[in-house]
């Protein structure tokens, strides 16, 4: 039994949560639950990131404070991922108290080891992107990702010495003490580490930036959100138990591509300078756009994933999330295309083999589940390969090798043709094998479709079959 720590990035809580987000969460919600089901001690850790110009200025926007603006979008991630059938262990906001006096004590740390300097700077920010931009990342002038033009900014800040610690964070990542995954992450980190990466600011004057936590030493300043951001990872919900899963444990963080220096080189940097201990594994997966477009709110296609839980039903939303394309490549959702997806694999695979297997064990009161050699040789080569597919992360091919044995069931029913089975107990060990698989498919879908596996056990319990998966017309 290993001791392990799951998170997602913390989101930005100047919007409301979409598609994109739930697809991290959701991943994140199924490695937990495949590693605490396999015998694991798993912390799940999730929650909001509010400080910083970008939610600050949405507040304004909006004519709220900051303040106001972080309680009702938590509560809105909260409510879509409670939708969503998410079972975190805690969700952190960054405007906790624990989170704040812990940051404070990070940058004490810090500054003690001598990894801070003080310094005149002259850059050019991006509020979207909570980050300094260089002359070479714009296009146009413009930030390549967001199109709008970075703000000028000059002041005396307070520096960290990124630089120091760059060989070390290579090597970790060479001799895969820190793993980032999957290897064209790695790579890309590995290339960044070649150019020449720049110390970075962890403080902003604080006349220019309020929305923060004050800097515990130099004067009117706040703590640059990033730095505040990553360390939530460190904080969890304080406690000492948690504190165990960095010491003793194994800390797994899955992200999006669009943040990976800060956390395969900036974050990992920041916790050697200050002594502690790095995280294991880092997973990053690709990002989708919508009908081949960047999701975005001018455009209108943005993804409501309440939305999607409100047609498809919570088990429906994560199956459409998951099994759109390999997670860890890019990939385009198309939404025309969710109620023929739903309908082919799940009304019609899952749930059809189910309601068709439990009529016929009722029809002809078969109770055994006891499998003949064969089906049990099989049901062991599908559960070894998905357990190598859950382990290295690949949700895709995990769904893709419990519809494979869905199909292979459906093939079986066919083949055997228990209707014209005369010899009884020829009958009953086909329905015994059926059976079984059915019990099987409920136990590989426990991670992944939580809600249908407890519903599938249940009408095997029963024997009363209902409808899992109702048929949806566009
Ligand atoms: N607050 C920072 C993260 C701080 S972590 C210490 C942030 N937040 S975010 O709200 O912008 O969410 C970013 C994450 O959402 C991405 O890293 C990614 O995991 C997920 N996604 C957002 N849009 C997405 C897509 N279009 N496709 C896939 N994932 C997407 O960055």
């Amino acid at each position: 039994m290993k001791k392990i720590l799951i998170t997602t990035p913390i989101y930005y809580v100047n919007d409301k949560p979409h598609w994109g987000h739930a697809y991290t969460t959701v991943a994140a919600d199924v490695l937990a639950r495949f590693f605490s089901l396999q015998g694991n001690d798993v912390f799940f850790l999730t929650g909001t990131d509010e400080h910083g110009l970008k939610v600050a200025e949405s507040a304004e926007r909006l004519n709220k404070t900051p303040k106001e603006l972080c309680d009702e979008n938590s509560e809105a991630y909260k409510f879509t991922w409670k939708n969503l059938g998410i079972e975190y262990n805690h969700f952190i906001r960054t405007t906790d108290k624990i989170h704040e006096e812990r940051v404070i004590e990070f940058l004490k740390t810090l500054k003690d080891k001598g990894a801070v300097y003080e310094k005149e700077y002259e850059g050019m920010y991006c509020v979207e992107c909570e980050k300094f931009l260089t002359e070479k990342d714009l296009i146009d002038g413009k930030c390549p990702d967001h199109k709008t033009e970075p703000k000028k900014v000059s002041e005396r800040n307070y520096f960290f010495k990124l630089k120091n610690y760059l060989k070390e964070v290579e090597k970790k990542i060479l001799s895969a003490e820190l793993l980032i995954q999957p290897e064209a992450a790695k790579k890309e980190v590995l290339g960044l580490l070649k150019q020449e990466l720049e110390d970075f600011s962890i403080s902003r004057q604080k006349e220019k930036v309020r929305w923060g936590i004050d800097l515990p030493f130099g004067k009117s300043q706040t703590i640059y959100v990033w730095v505040d951001a990553l360390l939530n990872y460190y904080t969890g919900n304080g406690t000492k138990e948690f504190a165990e899963y960095w010491e003793k444990g194994e800390v797994v963080h899955l992200l999006g591509k669009d943040i990976l220096k800060f956390h395969a080189i900036f974050w990992p940097a920041m916790l050697l300078a200050a002594s502690k201990k790095i995280p294991k594994r880092e997973f990053i997966h690709g990002f989708f756009t919508i009908d081949g477009q960047k999701m975005s709110k001018t455009l209108g296609n943005v993804i409501d994933p309440n939305e999607v839980v409100g047609k498809f039903g919570v088990d429906g939303a994560r199956y459409l999330l998951l099994s759109q394309f390999p997670f860890g490549q890019d990939g385009d959702v198309k939404k025309e295309k969710f109620a023929e997806k739903y309908n082919a694999d799940l009304a019609n695979g899952l749930g059809n083999l189910v309601a068709r297997v439990l009529a016929l064990a009722n029809k002809h009161n078969i109770k055994s589940d006891k499998p003949d050699k064969e089906t049990k040789k099989k049901a062991e080569e599908v559960r070894d390969t998905y357990r190598q597919w859950m382990e290295n992360f690949k949700l895709f091919e995990t769904l893709e090798e419990v519809w494979r044995f869905i199909g292979w069931c459906d093939k079986y029913i066919e083949e055997n043709k228990p209707w014209q089975v005369t010899d009884e107990d020829k009958l009953e060990q086909i329905l015994s094998n059926l059976l079984y698989c059915v019990s099987e498919i409920s136990d590989l879908i426990a991670p992944l479709l939580p809600q249908t596996s407890k519903k599938v056990k249940n009408q095997l319990r029963t024997g009363k079959p209902e409808i899992l998966f109702p048929r949806i017309n566009k």
